[in-house]
C-alpha cells in the first residue's frame, strides 16, 4: 500500500505535469478561419481515379534510398515490417484465417498509395516528402511487391495505369446514387 503522503506527492507531481503540458500546447484556435497555407497542405487528397496527381516522378531505385533513410526504421528495409506495418507480400492470405493485409495483397488502388504516403508518412514527419520522393517510395513499395518492374518510372500517367492485385476484391458501395432520406 502507498502511504497517504506519498500518494499526495505523486498527485502533486502529476498535476504539475498536466499543467505544464497544458501551458506548452498551442490551443486549437476554434472559430478562426484556417490560413491558406495550412489548407493547401491538408486539402490535396487524391481519389482512386488519380485526379489531381501532381507533376513529378520517381523510380524504385530512387525510392529505395529515401525508404532506407526515412521509412525502414519502422517498416523494415524491404517493407517486411518492423515496429510497424508490413507493406510487402501476403498475397493469397486474405481468405485465410490469419491475413497479411499489405499494399501488395490488400490495397485496391496504387493512386491512393501516393495519396497516403504524401499525407501521412513518415509517421513522425507527415507532409515532409517532396512529390518526387512520394512517387519514388511508392515505386519502391510497388516493385518490392512485384507489381511494377524495378526499371519502371512512376509519374501521374503511369501510376494511374497500375492495376493492383486486389483491385476487384472490394465492393464499391458508392456506385449507386445514395437512397433519398425517408420522409418524416
Ligand atoms: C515512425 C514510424 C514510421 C515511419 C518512419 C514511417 N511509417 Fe509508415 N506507418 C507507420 C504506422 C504507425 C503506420 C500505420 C498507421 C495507421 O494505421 O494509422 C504506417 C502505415 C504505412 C502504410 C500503410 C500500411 C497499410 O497497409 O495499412 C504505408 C504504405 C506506409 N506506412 C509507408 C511509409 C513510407 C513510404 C514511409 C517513409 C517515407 C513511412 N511509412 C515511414 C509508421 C511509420
Amino acid at each position: 500500500m502507498f502511504g497517504r503522503k506519498r500518494v499526495a506527492a505523486a498527485a502533486a507531481v502529476a498535476l504539475a505535469c498536466v499543467a505544464g503540458t497544458a501551458l506548452a500546447v498551442d490551443p486549437p484556435k476554434l472559430g478562426q478561419r484556417a490560413p491558406a497555407d495550412l489548407l493547401a497542405l491538408m486539402d490535396k487528397s487524391i481519389p482512386p481515379d488519380g485526379t489531381g496527381l501532381p507533376p513529378g516522378q520517381g523510380t524504385p531505385v530512387q525510392g529505395q534510398a529515401v525508404f532506407l533513410e526515412k521509412c525502414a526504421v519502422c517498416h523494415g528495409p524491404r517493407g517486411e515490417g518492423l515496429t510497424n506495418d508490413r507493406l510487402v507480400g501476403g498475397e493469397g492470405t486474405l481468405t485465410q484465417e490469419i491475413t497479411a493485409k499489405t499494399v501488395g495483397s490488400f490495397w485496391p488502388y496504387a493512386t491512393t498509395l501516393f495519396d497516403y504516403i504524401r499525407r501521412a508518412m513518415p509517421y513522425d514527419a507527415p507532409t515532409s516528402l517532396k512529390d518526387d520522393e512520394v512517387y519514388a517510395t511508392a515505386a519502391y513499395i510497388l516493385a518490392l511487391n512485384g507489381i511494377i518492374k524495378e526499371t519502371d518510372t512512376l509519374n501521374a500517367e503511369t501510376l494511374m495505369k497500375v492495376k493492383m492485385p486486389n483491385a476487384d476484391g472490394f465492393i464499391n458501395q458508392w456506385v449507386e446514387p445514395a437512397p433519398k432520406a425517408a420522409a418524416r
